[in-house]
């Protein structure tokens, strides 16, 4: 960084965690403004594992023109933490040592953040931006990938009801949402779910089957349940997943514990109305970011820079209301932000 009054830096960036739409839109906005501030801008390739391997590359305008609307990360995503094996947390701080960075923004949801927030507990000069589409980061109302996934997955129940309608079934929906229901809550409510099945709220199988039960014999002939990947169901024999899907963060691969394919057998067991199931999987968060994350991530992306310029180590911008506030990472990491139980309630009365 240099010593006058406009410092000048050498930035690093990065992308870590599952990828989402929106994340080119952020790293346009963090590399522009960067730029017109005169400062070099590093793009680390592929999360915390670009940071240990020393794998980046100075962008220009040129790296960042026409991404605003691409899915996915043009740097490159893992799950890669520092901490967890010995030596590399050391070598990943030593990228601040000598010639190396003067700063760093790092984009991610919970397990990215977390390490962020260790680098800045430890001293060093960094900088956080909220993404993933579960929407479950502490601090701030929307994470950039979010509107992306809801706005897709309720394009899928729209599509869904007709094929279910017309064949007189149940479709259970399985969506991402590890550990909270977001996903499942909000797409459920715009998609106009019959129920909706979240790890926030306890569910019971007797309670679901009772309900679409209900529904038959008020003459609505089909039903469409959205089930959380991450929730559980009392009276529901529960599945291992298989070790093989587990992260460097410890997460295992939710979607092969096939809790959507579990909960259609038993509703066809239950009911006898012919279910269907749909994994939405991925398809959540591929292809182009909504207008709304363009927007997100864009204002997010500036605000980053302008908090490095303020050497505001340790916080990440976070959009509460209309607002573009800024929080500590030591209020964002730890735990998750849980769907709140009046929203869950408004769906709850179109069951
Ligand atoms: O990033 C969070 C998330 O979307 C979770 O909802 C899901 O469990 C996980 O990613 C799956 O991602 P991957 O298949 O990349 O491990």
């Amino acid at each position: 960084m240099s010593s006058s009054e406009q410092p000048t830096f050498k930035l690093g960036l990065l992308t870590g965690g599952g990828d989402c739409p929106g994340l080119n839109a952020a790293i346009r906005a963090v590399v522009r403004k960067s730029i017109i501030n005169g400062w070099q801008i590093m793009g680390f390739r592929n999360g915390w594992a670009g940071i240990l391997e020393r794998d980046y590359f100075e962008m220009t305008d040129r790296h960042v023109s026409g991404i605003l609307n691409q899915g996915g990360t043009m740097l490159g995503t893992s799950r890669t933490d520092p901490r967890k094996t010995k030596g590399n947390y050391e070598k990943a701080r030593s990228i601040f040592e000598g010639p190396g960075l003067d700063a760093l923004i790092a984009i991610g949801g919970d397990d990215t953040l977390s390490v962020a927030n260790q680098l800045a507990a430890d001293g060093h000069p960094v900088v956080g931006i909220p993404k993933t589409m579960d929407n479950d980061v502490q601090g701030t109302d929307y994470c950039i990938g979010f509107d992306s996934a809801v706005t897709r997955v309720t394009e899928a129940l729209d599509f869904l009801h007709t094929t279910a309608s017309s064949h007189h079934r149940a479709m259970v929906v399985e969506v991402m949402g590890r550990d909270a229901g977001w996903v499942a809550t909000i797409a459920g409510l715009a998609g106009g779910a019959d129920y909706i099945v979240i790890p926030e709220v306890a569910a019971q199988l007797d309670d679901i089957l009772g309900r679409l039960n209900m529904r038959r014999d008020q003459g609505k002939d089909f039903s469409i349940i959205v089930i959380s990947e991450g929730a559980r169901i009392e009276g529901l024999e529960e599945a291992e997943a298989r070790v093989s899907g587990s992260d460097e963060f410890g997460h295992v691969d939710l979607s092969s514990k096939e809790l959507g394919r579990r909960l259609a057998n038993a509703i066809e067991d239950g009911t006898g109305m012919e279910t269907r199931v749909t994994v939405l999987g991925h398809v959540q968060r591929g292809g182009p970011p909504s207008v709304f994350d363009r927007v997100l991530a864009t204002r997010l992306g500036v605000t980053a820079v302008r908090m490095v310029r303020n050497q505001r180590w340790g916080y990440m911008p976070a959009l509460q209301g209309r607002d573009i506030v800024e929080v500590p990472l030591t209020q964002a990491v730890g735990t998750n932000r849980k769907v709140d139980l009046d929203l869950y309630e408004v769906a709850e009365i179109f069951f």
